[in-house]
Order: structure tokens, then C-alpha cells, then sequence
């Protein structure tokens, strides 16, 4: 089976932004301890690669890293980031849908997915397939946001807009943008047994960070490819989302302003 969602942020400079920003400490704490130096690891749905190469370091030496990604152009600034960072890291890369892996059963320690399993048409059948490529004995882990969950201050009128709308829009590409909750769920359905699940939050409170999210959101909201599908899908008019960017850069203005993002966590035995 190939994949039949439409990845809905798309890689517009305003998203990379948001994903280049993230590495293992912030994004992938949960699985910190279970790598080991020597271990090979799968980063599917890799990005821009910077949590790939903090990856990278935590399985060296003798450790290597796979990463892939649906997106060959994302795939290249991967690759050309991690060549900066880390010359001759052991580390490759190669297009691949989660559903349908180009890998041997059992060829990895640990399988890797952040931010990915909300944006496909079959998570439970993308875990199954996570889990042949894992040796048995080795770590199925996911993390993924909850869109539902999502909360800040002030209270701004625009972002439940901005919420609500983009749930539908993911909803109606295929995905699941309440996926946080539903990752044990999905670990059961796709036959696993051992699962230890859990949950930790992005913060983003200082004046940077505050300044950092509601920009790159308001750009997104008005540039990215969830802003063609939102209008071409008849979701919402051009005039709707200037309303929305105008709303994040108001909230991203307004003393105080904080905005906490719940991400869903398992690390299942394969
Ligand atoms: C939200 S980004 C996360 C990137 C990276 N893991 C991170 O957290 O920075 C999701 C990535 O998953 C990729 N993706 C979406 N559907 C996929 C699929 N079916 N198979 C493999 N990758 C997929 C997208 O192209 C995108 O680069």
C-alpha cells in the first residue's frame, strides 16, 4: 500500500523553521536512555535532520544512522545539514513512505519516528511496518503532537480559529491532528504488547520563543502548502487566513503570552 495522505504542512521556509529548532534533548528525551553507542537506528519522517544527527552522536562510535523521508527535497537539506555538522558521519539517506519500507525484517535497533505518524493515511499499519524493520527486542518509538490539546494565554479569539481550522485541514488530508492520545492506541492495534507510554511538553514562553512561534506560525498560515490546501479545499478564504496571521502576530505581541504544545510518546518492544 502507498501512501494516500497529503503531507499538510509541506516544507515552506516558515516550517523548516519550527522543525530546525528541534533536537533529541527537546524533542526525543523519552528515548535518550535506551541508545547505546554501536546501535543502528531508522529516523523515518527525518525532516531537516537536526534531531537525525543528534541521533547520530548518541549511537557513536560504532553507531549509524538510516534516515528517510517521503520528500526528497526535504531528504537533500537533511543530507547537506548533517554533512556541515558532522562530516562523514555515518549516516544515510534515502526517500521511503513509512508504509512500505525498502528494508529487511529486523534490520534496525531502534525505529524512530517524530512528528510523522499524525500526517499518514494508516498509522497503525505504518507501525506494523515500523516494527518488521526492528529487530525483535529493539524500540519502536513515536512521538506526535495534539492539536486538540494545544492551550496559551491570552485567550485570543483567532487561534481557536486557527485550531480548529487547521484540524479540519489535516482531518480532511488524511491525517489524525489529536494523534498525541491516540499513539498507545495505535501501538496496540498494530500488535505490540510491551508499550511504555508518555507525554511531555513544548513550552514556549520567553519573548524569543514567544516572538519565534507566533511569527513562523503567521507565515505559515498565509505561505505554506496548509495555506493553498485551506483555500483550494474551500476550508477557508484568503481573507480568513489573513485574519489568523493577524491573530498570531497580536497574541505574539501581548505581555504574558505563553503557549504549551502536549506531544503523545511511546517507546514499544518490537
Ligand atoms: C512534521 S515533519 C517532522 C520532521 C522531523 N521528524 C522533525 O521532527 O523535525 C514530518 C515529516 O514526515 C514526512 N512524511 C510525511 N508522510 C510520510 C510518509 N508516509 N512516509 C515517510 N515520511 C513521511 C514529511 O515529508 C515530513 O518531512
Amino acid at each position: 500500500m502507498k501512501e494516500t495522505a497529503v503531507y499538510t504542512h509541506g516544507h515552506h521556509e516558515s516550517v523548516l523553521r519550527s522543525h530546525r529548532w528541534r533536537t533529541a534533548e527537546n524533542s526525543a528525551a523519552y528515548l535518550i536512555g535506551e541508545l547505546r553507542p554501536g546501535m543502528s537506528v531508522l529516523d523515518v519522517g527525518c525532516g531537516p535532520g537536526t534531531i537525525t544527527a543528534d541521533l547520530a552522536e548518541l549511537v557513536a562510535p560504532g553507531g549509524r544512522v538510516t534516515a528517510v523521508d517521503a520528500a526528497a527535497d526535504v531528504l537533500e537539506q537533511a543530507r547537506a545539514y548533517v554533512a556541515r555538522r558532522a562530516p562523514g558521519a555515518p549516516v544515510e539517506f534515502a526517500t521511503a513512505d513509512v508504509h512500505a519500507l525498502d528494508f529487511p525484517d529486523d534490520s534496525f535497533d531502534v525505529v524512530h519516528a517524530h512528528q510523522v505518524l499524525q500526517h499518514v493515511g494508516d498509522p497503525v499499519r505504518a507501525l506494523r511496518e515500523m516494527r518488521r524493520v526492528c529487530r525483535p527486542g529493539g524500540i519502536v518509538a513515536a512521538r506526535d503532537a495534539d492539536y486538540a490539546a494545544m492551550t496559551w494565554f491570552p485567550p485570543t479569539p483567532g487561534l481557536e480559529d486557527w485550531q480548529s481550522l487547521y484540524r479540519r485541514v489535516a482531518r480532511a488530508n488524511g491525517g489524525e491532528p489529536d494523534a498525541g492520545r491516540r499513539l498507545l492506541s495505535w501501538a496496540r492495534a498494530a500488535g505490540f504488547t510491551e508499550v511504555a507510554s508518555s507525554a511531555t511538553a513544548w513550552c514556549f514562553a520567553t519573548p524569543e520563543e514567544v516572538a519565534w512561534w507566533s511569527s513562523l506560525w503567521a507565515d505559515r498560515t498565509t505561505a505554506s502548502a496548509y495555506a493553498s490546501i485551506a483555500t483550494s479545499g474551500h476550508h477557508a478564504t484568503p481573507e480568513a487566513l489573513t485574519a489568523i496571521a493577524e491573530a498570531w502576530r497580536a497574541w505574539g505581541a501581548a505581555p504574558d503570552a505563553w503557549f504549551s504544545v502536549l506531544n503523545g510518546e511511546i517507546l514499544a518492544r518490537a
